[in-house]
């Protein structure tokens, strides 16, 4: 069976057999928030479910059908899995893998004492699924369910399993990472209508069994691998946090000013071309331009003159600074004396220099002593950059210099920059800029601050800011 290195290859993977479709044996670990609600609606789809627990008391409720959390319609779904002989429960995972195919685990992974990730209740987990698979002649697929950091699954869990069953991942079992995105509350409801069904694995075989067992409630899973399952998870839940530290700061701005913070939400989240979707949420280069950096500023100093503390909008500038510094530091690191630069302005398209990011990096530069060129297709020398550096002139004073200059370093094309540079610092993703790189690949040393292409190109003469 193939082990696979990244999701580009899995996509590519034919898978070596189709298994067979209909009702699994599924055993699940763990029977908190995340095993009993998983226990009650697996076995609404029909599936033959084992719940284990250390906890005597909630194996015990579960095997009697009773709910050992309070969830809304979570008790009536076990009871009639009880009734329907779908639910039994145990505390002995040995048992319950013997016994079932596929085995989900959904143990806690609390807070460790360093602020990490406490693997404790996995690795011993672990153990007992290995000491399972030991007395089993089957295939058997195991799918973390728990939130872990990314790598947790094969580096903590699978180790375990393979020293504890002597047997080896691939070969003898199927691993899989399912995150859980339930909310508590609505548990039941988002399980039968989730927001979305994401499988990270290595092996077509394992991710076609698991996907089966969702098959009623999601026909399109997302495939991915391991690593990027684990960690979409807790991307997830830091955004959902963002977003409600986010909508607070604007509740305490409104608020003194006597504006309605629901009414300017209502309107703000009508939006779904540039603020609820997926504009602005890639990966990339600093935020700049002539609005989004002065903007920010204008609320945080409007929060300060009230006496409103807005730590998530006041440190959106220091995040920004430290995305141009990291694009100073690949520079540096690289050792180049000549550095060139594909795109100039904040983004393709304008020839609006005011606050653009790039102009940082490159006055940065000019400052420890490189020598600079550059190419913007909307940028000539007859762009009028005076004008529109007294715009910033408050708050970019240190520009003045590079920006005086700038003509002498603009040159007519690409691949001119490309010719004369040590380095190439890519800021725009335009057509035009990819054929120019494309046609000097391998042969230019790149640094990528938009990501260029889908796959992360492996040579060494090229580096991205965030991949
Ligand atoms: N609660 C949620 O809403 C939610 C949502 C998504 C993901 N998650 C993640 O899912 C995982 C489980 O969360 P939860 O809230 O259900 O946890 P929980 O603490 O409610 O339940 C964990 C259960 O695992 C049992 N357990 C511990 N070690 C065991 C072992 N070796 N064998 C058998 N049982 C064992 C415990 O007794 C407990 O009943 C965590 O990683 C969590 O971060 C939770």
């Amino acid at each position: 069976m193939n082990v696979l290195a990244n999701t580009a290859e899995f996509q590519h993977l034919v898978p070596v057999a189709q298994p067979v479709q209909g009702a699994s044996r599924i055993s699940i670990i763990g029977l908190g928030y995340v095993g009993a609600v998983s226990a009650a609606c697996l076995s609404s789809l029909g599936h033959q479910v084992v719940g284990v627990d250390v906890d005597p008391a909630k194996a015990g409720m579960i095997a009697e059908g009773r709910s050992p959390i309070h969830e809304q319609n979570l008790e009536t779904l076990l009871s009639k899995g009880v009734d329907n002989d779908l639910i039994s429960a145990t505390t002995d995972i040995v048992d319950a893998v013997l016994n079932t195919d596929v085995t989900f685990v959904s143990v806690g992974t609390p807070t460790s004492s360093d602020g990490g990730c406490d693997f404790t209740y996995i690795r011993s987990a672990a153990r007992a699924i290995g000491e399972g698979l030991s007395r089993k002649k089957d295939y058997h697929v195991v799918v973390m369910r728990c939130s872990v950091p990314p790598a947790s699954t094969l580096s903590v869990m699978v180790p375990e399993i393979e020293k504890a069953s002597g047997k080896t991942m691939g070969d003898d079992f199927g691993i899989c990472f399912n995150p859980e995105f339930l909310r508590e509350g609505t548990a039941v409801a988002d399980f039968n209508d989730p927001p979305k069904t994401v499988i990270g694995a290595n092996d077509w075989f394992a991710a076609e069994i698991v996907a089966d067992i969702y098959r009623p409630i999601d026909a399109n899973p997302i495939m991915t691998t391991i690593e990027v399952a684990e960690m979409v998870k807790y991307v997830d839940n830091v955004w959902h946090a963002t977003k409600v530290c986010f909508a607070n700061e604007v509740g305490r701005v409104c608020k003194p000013l006597g504006v309605d913070s629901h009414a300017v939400m209502d309107i703000f989240v009508e939006d779904t071309k540039l603020n609820l979707s997926p504009y602005y949420l890639k990966p990339g280069f600093a935020y700049g331009g002539s609005c989004l950096p002065k903007e920010v500023r204008a609320v945080v100093h409007l929060a300060q003159q009230m006496g409103v503390e807005t730590p998530l909008f006041s440190s959106l500038a220091e995040t920004n600074e430290q995305q141009i510094e990291a694009a100073v530091d690949m520079v540096r690191k690289s050792g180049a004396k000549r550095v060139g630069f594909l795109g100039l302005a904040f983004k393709a398209g304008t020839d609006d220099l005011r606050e653009s990011p790039v102009l940082e990096v490159m006055n940065r530069l000019i400052e420890s002593g490189c020598e600079v060129v550059a190419y913007d297709e909307a940028i000539s020398t007859g762009t009028r950059v005076a004008n529109q550096f007294d715009y910033v002139r408050n708050v970019c004073p240190h520009l003045e210099l590079t920006v005086a200059e700038l003509p002498k370093f603009l040159r007519p094309s690409g691949f001119h920059v490309i010719d004369e540079s040590d380095v190439v610092v890519v800021s725009q993703n335009t057509p035009e800029i990819r054929q120019i790189i494309a046609a000097r690949l391998e042969r230019a040393q790149i640094i990528d601050l938009v990501r260029l292409f889908t796959t992360t190109p492996t040579f060494s003469c090229y580096e991205g800011i965030g991949w």
